[in-house]
């Protein structure tokens, strides 16, 4: 089994972060959004992996490398633009041969391993052409959708419907055996000007195929749907594990899952975890609360903050309180006693600042 993972498209809507382009390598508890999917196929068993990469594939492949830091081999393929996500399929066609694989969007972030999905998949003789991974949710209008027959089969997939069949909606997570590859190549563009995957999917069903799912434990995001990326950061926070590889002065206390990564740090503080602290990071006379991963080379000093991600190389001084913030690199914040007493902001495009 190989895996196809999904690292074109547009760059990140995430303004603030322009720095990182590349939306699939934008930090959730202080690592790309993008290794939590490559961890979780290698977890799977899956080592030949290949990467599609758009606009941004200078950043992605800077990351990525060859990789063998995440145990698997990485064969980057280039898409000259974001022409959807069946289009993928379409030119990692000699990458992918005739096994069957997983297709991964790169900006997806799951709770629930791949183990188990993928074992039980089995393309051959009477096995299924496709399998999808689906989720219940709330507004089924902005996803695609999946309706299911009695045995649990697909009959039928739709695009962001304004009458949705179910509230299933599908996860950015699909198994293919061969057969895709000539449906990836009879479908045409919808008119969004997209070869659609949906479409090339039901194209598989009206052609007798069978298309089984399973639905979703756990938790899922789709981090390019915009600001959820403070909600996965408190999940995958949630799980982290006490180390402390950095230096803790007698003055400072640490409650909880604390993560101070070697070369910070902590000098006269408090940390109540889950939180992670980057490496070469001083926090200083300050409480940094649950939920909070601040990266690497920044500075806090005489501040509060918590529920926030800090992006490395940012600085906050003497805040009385930060909540609930995306800070992006190299960012400063700070209070001065100056006279006359204002605001003064160097604020980069599409930000947002909300004042008490
Ligand atoms: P998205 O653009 O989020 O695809 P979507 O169909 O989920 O988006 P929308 O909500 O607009 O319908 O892309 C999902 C992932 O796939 C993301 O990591 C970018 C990548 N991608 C490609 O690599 N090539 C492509 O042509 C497209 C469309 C996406």
């Amino acid at each position: 089994m190989k895996a196809l993972i999904l690292a074109g498209g547009a760059g990140t809507r995430l303004r603030p972060i322009t720095y990182t382009r590349a939306k699939q390598l934008v930090p959730v508890a202080n690592r790309p959004i993008l290794f939590y999917g490559i961890d979780a196929l290698v977890e799977a068993g899956i080592t030949d992996i290949g990467v599609i990469v758009g606009d941004t594939r200078d950043e992605v492949i800077d990351a990525l490398g060859d990789g063998s830091r995440f145990g698997c081999t990485i064969t980057f393929i280039p898409q000259e633009s974001p022409a959807g996500l069946a289009h993928c399929v379409l030119i990692a066609g000699a990458f992918l041969g005739d096994e069957p694989f997983v297709m991964f969007l790169g900006d997806n972030l799951l709770e629930q391993d791949l183990g188990a999905f993928v074992g039980a998949f089995d393309a051959s003789g009477d096995g299924p052409d496709a399998k999808i991974l689906l989720k219940q949710v709330d507004d089924p209008q902005r996803f695609g959708v999946a309706e299911l027959d009695g045995a649990g089969h697909v009959v039928r997939l739709v695009e962001k419907p304004e009458q949705p069949p179910s509230d299933l909606a599908l996860v950015g997570v699909y198994l293919f055996g061969p057969r895709i590859h000539e449906a990836v190549r009879s479908i045409v563009p919808s008119p969004r000007g997209e070869l659609e995957i949906t479409d090339a999917i039901q194209w598989l069903i009206d052609r007798g195929s069978t298309v089984t799912a399973e639905i979703l434990q756990g938790w899922w995001i789709d981090t390019g749907k915009l600001t959820p990326l403070l909600e996965a950061n408190r999940l995958l926070l949630d799980k982290i594990t006490r180390r402390i590889d950095g230096s803790v002065d007698a003055a400072s206390a640490l409650v909880g899952n604390v993560v101070v990564e070697a070369g910070a740090r902590i000098v006269r503080s408090r940390l109540r975890g889950p939180l992670t602290i980057g490496a070469d990071t001083v926090v200083l006379d300050s409480f940094v609360g649950p939920h909070t991963a601040i990266g690497a080379r920044c500075t806090v000093e005489r501040s509060e903050i918590e529920h926030s991600v800090l992006m490395d190389g940012s600085t906050v001084r003497d805040i009385e309180r930060l909540e609930d913030s995306l800070i992006g690199r190299e960012a400063e914040i700070s209070r001065s006693r100056t006279k006359p007493r204002a605001l003064r902001l160097m604020v980069g495009d599409h930000c947002q600042i909300d004042v008490e």
